[in-house]
Protein backbone atom coordinates (compact mmCIF):
# COMPACT_ATOMS: atom_id res chain seq x y z
CA UNK A 1 0.00 0.00 0.00
CA UNK A 2 2.10 3.39 -1.47
CA UNK A 3 1.34 6.74 0.46
CA UNK A 4 -1.34 8.95 -1.42
CA UNK A 5 0.35 12.26 -2.50
CA UNK A 6 -2.32 14.09 -0.79
CA UNK A 7 -1.33 12.61 2.46
CA UNK A 8 -1.71 14.69 5.54
CA UNK A 9 -0.13 14.34 9.38
CA UNK A 10 -2.37 14.91 12.43
CA UNK A 11 -1.16 14.49 15.76
CA UNK A 12 -3.77 13.11 18.77
CA UNK A 13 -3.05 13.43 22.45
CA UNK A 14 -5.10 10.60 23.13
CA UNK A 15 -4.03 8.05 25.40
CA UNK A 16 -0.68 8.22 27.12
CA UNK A 17 1.40 8.73 24.37
CA UNK A 18 1.88 10.79 21.21
CA UNK A 19 -0.10 9.55 17.83
CA UNK A 20 0.58 10.27 14.29
CA UNK A 21 -1.61 10.24 11.86
CA UNK A 22 -1.68 10.73 7.95
CA UNK A 23 -3.93 9.52 5.18
CA UNK A 24 -2.50 7.44 2.46
CA UNK A 25 -4.99 7.91 0.30
CA UNK A 26 -6.91 5.18 -2.19
CA UNK A 27 -10.28 4.18 -1.17
CA UNK A 28 -11.39 0.86 -0.47
CA UNK A 29 -14.39 0.34 -1.54
CA UNK A 30 -14.15 -3.25 -0.69
CA UNK A 31 -14.57 -2.64 2.94
CA UNK A 32 -16.07 -0.60 5.43
CA UNK A 33 -19.07 0.67 3.35
CA UNK A 34 -21.74 2.07 4.64
CA UNK A 35 -21.52 1.43 8.22
CA UNK A 36 -18.99 4.18 8.41
CA UNK A 37 -16.05 4.01 11.08
CA UNK A 38 -12.69 2.65 11.03
CA UNK A 39 -11.18 -0.56 11.14
CA UNK A 40 -7.54 -1.72 11.14
CA UNK A 41 -6.37 -3.72 8.42
CA UNK A 42 -2.89 -3.96 8.57
CA UNK A 43 -0.19 -3.22 11.15
CA UNK A 44 3.06 -2.49 10.41
CA UNK A 45 5.72 -2.50 13.41
CA UNK A 46 9.23 -1.65 12.30
CA UNK A 47 12.86 -2.72 13.81
CA UNK A 48 11.86 -0.34 16.70
CA UNK A 49 9.07 -0.21 18.71
CA UNK A 50 7.34 2.57 16.31
CA UNK A 51 4.53 0.31 14.98
CA UNK A 52 2.12 1.67 11.33
CA UNK A 53 -1.24 0.74 11.59
CA UNK A 54 -3.40 1.16 8.51
CA UNK A 55 -7.20 1.94 9.16
CA UNK A 56 -9.31 1.97 6.20
CA UNK A 57 -12.26 4.90 7.27
CA UNK A 58 -15.47 4.80 5.57
CA UNK A 59 -17.06 8.48 5.76
CA UNK A 60 -20.50 7.45 7.59
CA UNK A 61 -23.59 7.78 4.47
CA UNK A 62 -21.57 8.07 1.64
CA UNK A 63 -23.58 7.17 -0.99
CA UNK A 64 -20.82 8.00 -3.75
CA UNK A 65 -18.69 4.78 -4.69
CA UNK A 66 -15.02 4.86 -5.03
CA UNK A 67 -15.18 8.68 -3.42
CA UNK A 68 -11.58 9.44 -1.89
CA UNK A 69 -14.38 11.47 0.29
CA UNK A 70 -16.45 8.69 1.05
CA UNK A 71 -13.13 6.03 1.59
CA UNK A 72 -9.70 6.18 2.47
CA UNK A 73 -7.16 4.53 4.15
CA UNK A 74 -5.63 6.04 6.76
CA UNK A 75 -2.16 5.37 8.48
CA UNK A 76 -1.45 5.84 12.21
CA UNK A 77 2.72 5.79 13.14
CA UNK A 78 2.24 4.68 16.89
CA UNK A 79 5.01 6.62 18.54
CA UNK A 80 3.74 5.49 22.05
CA UNK A 81 5.99 2.83 22.17
CA UNK A 82 9.05 5.30 21.98
CA UNK A 83 7.72 7.36 24.67
CA UNK A 84 7.41 4.61 26.71
CA UNK A 85 10.58 3.30 26.02
CA UNK A 86 12.06 6.48 26.98
CA UNK A 87 10.50 6.46 30.23
CA UNK A 88 11.03 2.91 30.90
CA UNK A 89 14.78 3.83 29.50
CA UNK A 90 14.60 6.63 32.70
CA UNK A 91 13.34 4.31 34.94
CA UNK A 92 15.96 1.78 34.34
CA UNK A 93 18.41 4.74 34.71
CA UNK A 94 16.58 5.26 37.94
CA UNK A 95 16.43 2.00 39.55
CA UNK A 96 20.03 1.24 38.29
CA UNK A 97 21.16 4.35 40.35
CA UNK A 98 18.88 3.40 43.35
CA UNK A 99 20.65 0.37 43.33
CA UNK A 100 23.88 1.16 43.29
CA UNK A 101 23.52 3.81 45.85
CA UNK A 102 21.91 1.03 47.96
CA UNK A 103 24.83 -0.94 47.52
CA UNK A 104 27.41 1.36 48.09
CA UNK A 105 25.04 2.35 51.29
CA UNK A 106 25.17 -1.10 52.16
CA UNK A 107 28.83 -1.49 51.56
CA UNK A 108 29.77 1.86 53.81
CA UNK A 109 27.31 0.05 56.38
CA UNK A 110 28.61 -3.43 56.49
CA UNK A 111 32.66 -1.99 55.94
CA UNK A 112 31.25 0.33 59.25
CA UNK A 113 30.04 -2.49 61.09
CA UNK A 114 32.94 -4.74 60.67
CA UNK A 115 35.20 -2.29 61.64
CA UNK A 116 32.73 -2.36 64.99
CA UNK A 117 33.11 -5.96 65.30
CA UNK A 118 36.80 -5.86 65.22
CA UNK A 119 36.98 -3.04 67.01
CA UNK A 120 35.35 -4.76 69.66
CA UNK A 121 37.24 -8.44 69.00
CA UNK A 122 40.47 -6.06 69.54
CA UNK A 123 38.99 -4.50 72.66
CA UNK A 124 39.09 -7.98 74.22
CA UNK A 125 41.91 -9.68 72.67
CA UNK A 126 44.13 -6.99 73.41
CA UNK A 127 42.30 -4.03 76.07
CA UNK A 128 40.89 -6.27 79.00
CA UNK A 129 38.81 -4.41 81.55
CA UNK A 130 39.01 -6.63 84.69
CA UNK A 131 36.47 -8.40 86.61
CA UNK A 132 36.36 -8.50 89.87
CA UNK A 133 35.70 -10.97 92.38
CA UNK A 134 31.83 -11.05 92.99
CA UNK A 135 31.82 -9.39 96.14
CA UNK A 136 31.09 -5.49 94.78
CA UNK A 137 32.21 -2.84 92.34
CA UNK A 138 35.11 -2.79 90.59
CA UNK A 139 38.43 -0.66 89.86
CA UNK A 140 37.92 -1.29 86.27
CA UNK A 141 41.50 -1.00 86.04
CA UNK A 142 42.06 -2.04 82.29
CA UNK A 143 44.93 -4.40 80.87
CA UNK A 144 46.67 -4.36 77.68
CA UNK A 145 49.54 -5.82 75.77
CA UNK A 146 53.08 -4.42 75.71
CA UNK A 147 52.14 -1.41 78.12
CA UNK A 148 55.65 -1.46 79.39
CA UNK A 149 56.85 -0.98 76.03
CA UNK A 150 57.86 2.67 75.98
CA UNK A 151 57.50 3.33 79.53
CA UNK A 152 60.01 0.14 80.24
CA UNK A 153 60.97 -1.56 77.41
CA UNK A 154 63.60 -4.11 79.14
CA UNK A 155 61.18 -4.93 82.10
CA UNK A 156 60.19 -8.05 80.77
CA UNK A 157 63.79 -9.01 80.19
CA UNK A 158 64.42 -8.23 83.62
CA UNK A 159 61.62 -10.47 84.72
CA UNK A 160 62.75 -13.40 82.86
CA UNK A 161 66.46 -13.14 83.67
CA UNK A 162 65.38 -12.88 87.37
CA UNK A 163 62.87 -16.20 87.01
CA UNK A 164 65.97 -18.12 84.69
CA UNK A 165 68.65 -16.93 87.74
CA UNK A 166 66.24 -18.34 91.03
CA UNK A 167 64.62 -21.74 89.05
CA UNK A 168 68.49 -22.20 88.04
CA UNK A 169 69.46 -22.69 91.50
CA UNK A 170 66.12 -24.12 92.86
CA UNK A 171 63.88 -25.98 90.28
CA UNK A 172 60.90 -25.85 92.67
CA UNK A 173 61.07 -22.25 92.39
CA UNK A 174 58.62 -22.14 89.13
CA UNK A 175 56.24 -23.57 91.15
CA UNK A 176 56.11 -20.91 93.79
CA UNK A 177 56.44 -18.26 91.69
CA UNK A 178 52.80 -19.44 89.59
CA UNK A 179 51.48 -20.06 93.17
CA UNK A 180 52.43 -16.35 93.87
CA UNK A 181 49.92 -15.44 91.42
CA UNK A 182 47.20 -17.44 92.33
CA UNK A 183 47.31 -16.55 95.95
CA UNK A 184 47.89 -12.83 94.48
CA UNK A 185 44.72 -12.99 92.20
CA UNK A 186 42.06 -14.73 94.65
CA UNK A 187 42.41 -11.92 97.53
CA UNK A 188 41.38 -8.50 95.91
CA UNK A 189 42.24 -9.57 92.73
CA UNK A 190 45.49 -9.05 91.27
CA UNK A 191 47.17 -6.39 92.99
CA UNK A 192 50.23 -7.66 94.72
CA UNK A 193 48.26 -7.45 98.22
CA UNK A 194 49.94 -11.35 98.88
CA UNK A 195 53.71 -9.66 99.01
CA UNK A 196 52.74 -7.07 101.82
CA UNK A 197 54.64 -7.75 104.94
CA UNK A 198 53.27 -7.77 108.63
CA UNK A 199 54.09 -5.21 110.71
CA UNK A 200 52.84 -3.35 113.85
CA UNK A 201 50.58 -1.48 112.06
CA UNK A 202 49.66 -3.55 109.68
CA UNK A 203 48.19 -7.19 109.24
CA UNK A 204 48.61 -8.91 105.67
CA UNK A 205 47.83 -12.37 104.28
CA UNK A 206 51.32 -14.20 104.71
CA UNK A 207 49.73 -15.26 107.78
CA UNK A 208 46.67 -16.95 106.16
CA UNK A 209 46.31 -20.76 106.75
CA UNK A 210 46.76 -21.43 102.81
CA UNK A 211 50.15 -19.43 103.09
CA UNK A 212 51.73 -19.50 106.15
CA UNK A 213 54.81 -21.63 106.16
CA UNK A 214 54.13 -22.78 102.67
CA UNK A 215 54.02 -20.18 100.02
CA UNK A 216 57.58 -19.12 98.39
CA UNK A 217 59.84 -16.89 96.47
CA UNK A 218 58.89 -13.28 98.05
CA UNK A 219 63.03 -13.17 97.52
CA UNK A 220 62.98 -13.60 94.39
CA UNK A 221 60.43 -11.13 93.30
CA UNK A 222 62.47 -8.55 95.44
CA UNK A 223 65.28 -9.09 93.62
CA UNK A 224 63.44 -8.53 90.28
CA UNK A 225 61.79 -5.69 91.86
CA UNK A 226 65.15 -3.55 93.00
CA UNK A 227 66.30 -4.52 89.59
CA UNK A 228 63.41 -2.86 87.87
CA UNK A 229 63.36 0.08 90.26
CA UNK A 230 67.36 0.98 89.21
CA UNK A 231 65.95 0.67 85.57
CA UNK A 232 63.22 2.64 85.52
CA UNK A 233 61.70 3.75 89.06
CA UNK A 234 58.07 3.27 90.01
CA UNK A 235 56.96 1.95 86.74
CA UNK A 236 56.59 -1.68 86.69
CA UNK A 237 53.91 -3.12 89.60
CA UNK A 238 54.34 -5.97 91.65
CA UNK A 239 51.44 -6.97 90.68
CA UNK A 240 52.26 -6.86 87.11
CA UNK A 241 55.85 -8.78 88.27
CA UNK A 242 54.02 -11.74 89.47
CA UNK A 243 51.86 -12.08 86.95
CA UNK A 244 55.19 -12.44 84.29
CA UNK A 245 57.22 -14.34 86.31
CA UNK A 246 54.41 -16.61 86.82
CA UNK A 247 54.72 -16.84 82.51
CA UNK A 248 57.79 -17.25 82.41
CA UNK A 249 58.11 -20.12 85.17
CA UNK A 250 55.44 -22.14 83.30
CA UNK A 251 57.12 -21.55 79.79
CA UNK A 252 60.60 -22.95 81.57
CA UNK A 253 59.21 -26.46 82.98
CA UNK A 254 58.54 -26.73 79.67
CA UNK A 255 54.65 -25.49 79.45
CA UNK A 256 52.97 -23.01 77.23
CA UNK A 257 53.52 -19.45 77.05
CA UNK A 258 51.10 -16.64 76.32
CA UNK A 259 51.20 -12.79 76.22
CA UNK A 260 50.81 -11.31 79.82
CA UNK A 261 48.42 -8.58 79.94
CA UNK A 262 50.07 -5.55 82.17
CA UNK A 263 49.06 -2.18 83.59
CA UNK A 264 47.98 -3.85 87.02
CA UNK A 265 48.88 -1.64 89.81
CA UNK A 266 49.67 -2.13 93.65
CA UNK A 267 47.08 -2.50 96.12
CA UNK A 268 47.96 0.02 99.58
CA UNK A 269 46.05 -3.16 101.97
CA UNK A 270 45.60 -6.34 102.34
CA UNK A 271 42.98 -9.34 103.75
CA UNK A 272 43.29 -11.95 105.87
CA UNK A 273 39.89 -12.42 106.30
CA UNK A 274 40.09 -13.11 102.22
CA UNK A 275 43.09 -14.83 101.68
CA UNK A 276 41.77 -17.05 104.67
CA UNK A 277 37.97 -17.76 102.64
CA UNK A 278 38.86 -17.56 98.87
CA UNK A 279 41.60 -19.55 98.70
CA UNK A 280 40.33 -23.27 98.09
CA UNK A 281 41.38 -25.79 100.51
CA UNK A 282 43.09 -29.24 99.72
CA UNK A 283 39.89 -30.94 101.48
CA UNK A 284 37.58 -29.14 99.40
CA UNK A 285 35.04 -31.35 97.28
CA UNK A 286 34.36 -30.72 93.94
CA UNK A 287 31.13 -28.64 94.53
CA UNK A 288 33.28 -26.22 96.81
CA UNK A 289 36.58 -26.09 94.77
CA UNK A 290 33.87 -24.88 91.58
CA UNK A 291 32.17 -22.67 94.06
CA UNK A 292 35.14 -20.79 95.29
CA UNK A 293 36.39 -20.34 91.14
CA UNK A 294 32.66 -19.11 90.42
CA UNK A 295 32.66 -16.27 93.62
CA UNK A 296 35.48 -14.67 91.64
CA UNK A 297 33.61 -14.76 88.06
CA UNK A 298 35.46 -18.13 87.20
CA UNK A 299 34.45 -21.09 86.06
CA UNK A 300 34.34 -25.02 86.80
CA UNK A 301 36.31 -25.30 83.78
CA UNK A 302 38.48 -22.52 84.70
CA UNK A 303 39.21 -24.89 88.47
CA UNK A 304 39.94 -27.84 86.44
CA UNK A 305 42.32 -26.45 83.66
CA UNK A 306 44.08 -24.77 86.54
CA UNK A 307 44.25 -27.06 88.73
CA UNK A 308 47.10 -28.77 86.46
CA UNK A 309 49.40 -26.80 87.64
CA UNK A 310 50.07 -29.57 90.12
CA UNK A 311 51.95 -30.41 87.26
CA UNK A 312 54.89 -28.88 89.19
CA UNK A 313 55.87 -28.33 92.89
CA UNK A 314 55.21 -29.67 95.52
CA UNK A 315 53.08 -29.95 98.89
CA UNK A 316 53.72 -30.60 102.61
CA UNK A 317 52.51 -33.93 104.16
CA UNK A 318 50.18 -31.75 106.32
CA UNK A 319 47.87 -30.94 103.03
CA UNK A 320 47.34 -34.21 102.11
CA UNK A 321 47.21 -36.36 105.18
CA UNK A 322 43.30 -37.79 104.52
CA UNK A 323 45.27 -39.17 101.47
CA UNK A 324 47.40 -41.06 103.55
CA UNK A 325 43.88 -43.16 104.50
CA UNK A 326 41.99 -43.04 101.75
CA UNK A 327 41.56 -45.81 98.83
CA UNK A 328 43.04 -45.74 95.06
CA UNK A 329 46.06 -47.14 94.44
CA UNK A 330 47.51 -49.09 96.72
CA UNK A 331 51.43 -48.63 96.03
CA UNK A 332 51.40 -44.76 95.83
CA UNK A 333 49.72 -44.73 99.03
CA UNK A 334 51.69 -46.67 100.85
CA UNK A 335 55.01 -45.10 99.54
CA UNK A 336 52.87 -41.75 100.95
CA UNK A 337 52.66 -43.27 104.60
CA UNK A 338 56.19 -44.28 104.54
CA UNK A 339 56.97 -40.52 103.28
CA UNK A 340 54.93 -38.96 105.89
CA UNK A 341 55.67 -41.36 108.50
CA UNK A 342 58.44 -38.69 110.23
CA UNK A 343 57.04 -34.91 110.02
CA UNK A 344 53.88 -33.26 108.83
CA UNK A 345 56.30 -30.80 106.83
CA UNK A 346 58.36 -33.47 104.74
CA UNK A 347 57.08 -32.40 101.04
CA UNK A 348 56.31 -34.76 98.54
CA UNK A 349 55.97 -34.05 94.97
CA UNK A 350 52.64 -32.95 93.60
CA UNK A 351 53.29 -34.96 90.05
CA UNK A 352 55.15 -38.23 90.70
CA UNK A 353 56.21 -38.83 87.42
CA UNK A 354 57.80 -35.48 86.12
CA UNK A 355 57.27 -33.69 88.99
CA UNK A 356 59.12 -30.43 87.52
CA UNK A 357 58.32 -30.71 83.88
CA UNK A 358 55.16 -28.84 83.52
CA UNK A 359 52.82 -31.33 80.86
CA UNK A 360 49.46 -33.29 81.58
CA UNK A 361 51.10 -35.93 83.69
CA UNK A 362 48.70 -34.76 86.48
CA UNK A 363 45.92 -35.52 84.87
CA UNK A 364 47.14 -38.64 83.45
CA UNK A 365 47.55 -39.70 87.56
CA UNK A 366 44.30 -38.49 88.39
CA UNK A 367 42.62 -41.47 86.63
CA UNK A 368 45.03 -43.46 88.14
CA UNK A 369 44.23 -42.43 91.23
CA UNK A 370 47.23 -41.22 92.27
CA UNK A 371 46.84 -37.58 92.69
CA UNK A 372 48.28 -35.83 95.97
CA UNK A 373 46.06 -33.48 97.22
CA UNK A 374 43.02 -34.73 98.00
CA UNK A 375 41.23 -31.65 96.03
CA UNK A 376 43.46 -32.84 93.01
CA UNK A 377 41.88 -36.47 93.30
CA UNK A 378 37.86 -35.66 93.43
CA UNK A 379 38.18 -34.29 90.23
CA UNK A 380 38.41 -37.57 88.91
CA UNK A 381 35.54 -38.65 90.69
CA UNK A 382 33.61 -35.32 89.83
CA UNK A 383 30.58 -35.16 88.50
CA UNK A 384 30.95 -36.04 84.62
CA UNK A 385 32.16 -32.45 83.16
CA UNK A 386 34.84 -32.44 85.76
CA UNK A 387 35.45 -36.16 84.77
CA UNK A 388 35.58 -35.34 80.97
CA UNK A 389 38.11 -32.39 81.04
CA UNK A 390 39.89 -34.47 83.33
CA UNK A 391 40.16 -37.63 80.28
CA UNK A 392 40.42 -34.85 77.76
CA UNK A 393 43.49 -33.39 79.27
CA UNK A 394 45.06 -37.02 79.77
CA UNK A 395 44.69 -37.70 76.43
CA UNK A 396 45.95 -34.42 74.63
CA UNK A 397 48.64 -32.38 76.10
CA UNK A 398 48.07 -29.38 73.63
CA UNK A 399 44.42 -29.34 74.41
CA UNK A 400 45.96 -28.88 78.63
CA UNK A 401 48.35 -26.10 77.09
CA UNK A 402 45.87 -24.10 75.20
CA UNK A 403 43.05 -23.95 77.76
CA UNK A 404 45.63 -23.70 80.93
CA UNK A 405 47.14 -20.09 79.11
CA UNK A 406 43.41 -19.34 78.22
CA UNK A 407 42.49 -19.70 82.15
CA UNK A 408 45.75 -17.91 83.46
CA UNK A 409 44.90 -14.97 81.80
CA UNK A 410 41.50 -15.00 82.64
CA UNK A 411 42.44 -15.21 86.35
CA UNK A 412 44.94 -12.47 85.61
CA UNK A 413 42.16 -10.04 85.21
CA UNK A 414 40.77 -10.51 88.44
CA UNK A 415 40.78 -6.87 90.04
CA UNK A 416 40.18 -5.41 93.45
CA UNK A 417 37.19 -3.99 94.30
CA UNK A 418 37.94 -2.13 97.00
CA UNK A 419 37.72 0.69 94.84
CA UNK A 420 40.89 2.45 96.37
CA UNK A 421 43.21 3.91 93.72
CA UNK A 422 46.40 1.36 93.50
CA UNK A 423 49.79 2.63 93.16
CA UNK A 424 53.56 0.91 92.00
CA UNK A 425 55.16 -0.08 94.41
CA UNK A 426 58.77 1.06 95.30
CA UNK A 427 59.18 -2.18 97.25
CA UNK A 428 56.62 -4.67 97.08
CA UNK A 429 56.49 -5.63 101.07
CA UNK A 430 55.40 -2.19 101.85
CA UNK A 431 53.24 0.38 100.88
CA UNK A 432 54.65 3.74 99.43
C1 LIG B 1 41.91 -25.77 92.80
C2 LIG B 1 42.21 -25.48 94.02
C3 LIG B 1 43.59 -25.54 94.61
C4 LIG B 1 43.91 -26.04 95.79
C5 LIG B 1 42.97 -26.66 96.78
C6 LIG B 1 45.31 -25.90 95.94
C7 LIG B 1 46.02 -26.29 97.05
C8 LIG B 1 47.39 -26.38 97.10
C9 LIG B 1 48.11 -26.88 98.21
C10 LIG B 1 47.53 -27.37 99.51
C11 LIG B 1 49.41 -26.89 97.88
C12 LIG B 1 50.57 -27.38 98.74
C13 LIG B 1 50.89 -26.35 99.74
C14 LIG B 1 51.81 -26.87 100.80
O1 LIG B 1 51.66 -28.02 101.19
O2 LIG B 1 52.65 -26.13 101.28
C15 LIG B 1 49.51 -26.37 96.58
C16 LIG B 1 50.66 -26.22 95.88
C17 LIG B 1 50.74 -25.61 94.68
N1 LIG B 1 49.72 -25.03 94.00
FE1 LIG B 1 47.78 -25.22 94.41
N2 LIG B 1 45.84 -25.34 94.84
C18 LIG B 1 44.80 -25.06 94.00
C19 LIG B 1 44.88 -24.43 92.80
C20 LIG B 1 46.06 -23.94 92.28
C21 LIG B 1 46.15 -23.09 91.17
C22 LIG B 1 44.95 -22.48 90.45
C23 LIG B 1 47.46 -22.89 90.94
C24 LIG B 1 48.11 -22.05 89.90
C25 LIG B 1 47.55 -21.64 88.77
C26 LIG B 1 48.18 -23.65 91.88
C27 LIG B 1 49.54 -23.79 91.90
C28 LIG B 1 50.22 -24.53 92.87
C29 LIG B 1 51.61 -24.85 92.76
C30 LIG B 1 52.49 -24.55 91.58
C31 LIG B 1 51.94 -25.50 93.91
C32 LIG B 1 53.32 -25.98 94.33
C33 LIG B 1 54.01 -24.82 94.97
C34 LIG B 1 55.40 -25.09 95.44
O3 LIG B 1 55.95 -26.14 95.20
O4 LIG B 1 55.96 -24.18 96.05
N3 LIG B 1 47.30 -24.26 92.70
N4 LIG B 1 48.27 -26.04 96.15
Amino acid sequence: MSAHPLSHTHRSTEGNGEREGKLVGGNRGDGGGGGGGKNVVEKRCGKGLECVYIYHYATPGCNKQNSTFCSFNFELKILVPFEREKKKEKRKKLTMQMAAVTVIIVLILTLEASTTTLAARNALAENKTCYGDGTGGSTGISLSFDIYLMTCPQAEDIVRSGVEQAVASDPRMAASLLRLHFHDCFVNGCDGSVLLDDNANFVGEKTAGPNLNSLRGFEVIDSIKSELEQACPQTVSCADILAIAARDSVLLSGGPTWQVETGRTDSRGASLTKANNNLPAPTSNVPTLIQKFQNLGLSAQDMVVLSGAHTIGKARCSSFSSRLNSMGDLEFIQSLQQLCSGSNGTLAHLDLSTPATFDNQYYINLLSGDGLLPSDQVLAGGPSGVLDLVQAYATDQSLFFEDFATSVIRMGRLTSTTGTAGEVRKNCRVVN
